[in-house]
């Protein structure tokens, strides 16, 4: 596996492989891998025939009172992980090389992009979809790889990519389904900030999302019975659980009948977690 560092350097990587006729998945990252992203590389690596990783920690998703000077950095061991798991290149470039025109937002999220998480953390999708579309641009990929458990980020990323008008031509997204721990914890980065007592308070999310999943009834009665078992947790601070449909990101009354996703955001401790399932009601 090759580190690169450089953005011009990757180009022209991305070119010889596109020369011997080689297709290119992308999956990008902020590192401290886990086996979520694992799985992302491995859908990536079943549909090309080069795969790229980046780790790159965007300064400019991050809001003045998040982690993002706590955030792990673990490059050493997610490199290994990554050369063990049959990547051909890490991508882990510098601000600069990101952001050779200074740190600014190219891309709005819009509406979608200031609900829910977005409400919670103002600004955070814009510079997420700055970075991804910085890294669309470089790369070039036929293929870029991302996890449901960010179901937000993932259709800000479709709606952005499909609003692109070919800027990036026919590059697929895909989506990786959540990984969970064997007790139902949903994998994340963050999730190495928990004790073993948050952990276990932390498994009321996904109990939640079961919860609501087997009741029965109307949205309101799905929302209810997550938010009663999260309600019984005295550890887990809720921010919100909401059902959305996922042709819009919009919340669904009570008359709405189809797949929809149930979404949970909370804090445990000082970690913010959060999850969602895709339910029937
Ligand atoms: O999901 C993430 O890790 C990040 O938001 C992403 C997509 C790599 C952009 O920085």
């Amino acid at each position: 596996m090759q580190i690169i560092h450089s953005a011009s350097e990757l180009q022209k990587v991305v070119s010889a492989q596109r020369e011997a006729g080689a297709n290119i998945a992308f999956v990008p990252t902020m590192g401290a891998l886990h086996d979520g992203h694992l799985s992302l590389v491995e859908i990536a690596r079943d549909r090309a025939d080069f795969v790229i990783v980046s780790i790159f920690v965007n300064p400019l998703q991050f809001g003045a009172n998040e982690d993002f000077d706590k955030y792990p950095r673990t490059l050493q061991s997610d490199a290994e992980l990554l050369a063990a798991n049959g990547v051909d290149v890490l991508f882990a470039p510098t601000v600069d090389n990101v952001y050779p025109n200074g740190q600014v937002i190219t891309h709005h999220a819009g509406a979608v992009g200031e609900t829910f998480e977005g409400a919670a953390r103002p600004g955070h999708f814009d510079g997420m979809l700055t970075v991804v579309a910085r890294l669309f641009d470089i790369v070039k990929p036929d293929f870029a790889v991302f996890g449901a458990k960010d179901a937000q980020q993932l259709f800000l990323i479709h709606q952005m990519v499909a609003q692109s008008n070919h800027r990036w031509n026919a590059l697929q997204i895909i989506e990786g389904a959540t990984i969970r721990e064997a007790d139902g914890l949903a994998r994340s980065s963050r999730n190495r900030y928990l004790s073993e007592a948050e952990h276990q308070a932390a498994l009321t999310l996904s109990a939640a999302l079961r919860a609501a999943e087997s009741a029965t009834g109307n949205a309101s009665s799905r929302i209810q019975a997550a938010a009663q078992l999260l309600a019984a947790q005295p550890q887990v601070r809720l921010d919100y659980v909401a059902l959305v449909d996922p042709s819009s990101f919009e919340a669904v009354d009570d008359s709405f009948s189809g797949r929809a996703l149930l979404l949970i955001a909370a804090k445990v401790g000082n970690t913010r977690l959060i999850d969602n399932l895709s339910i029937t009601i």
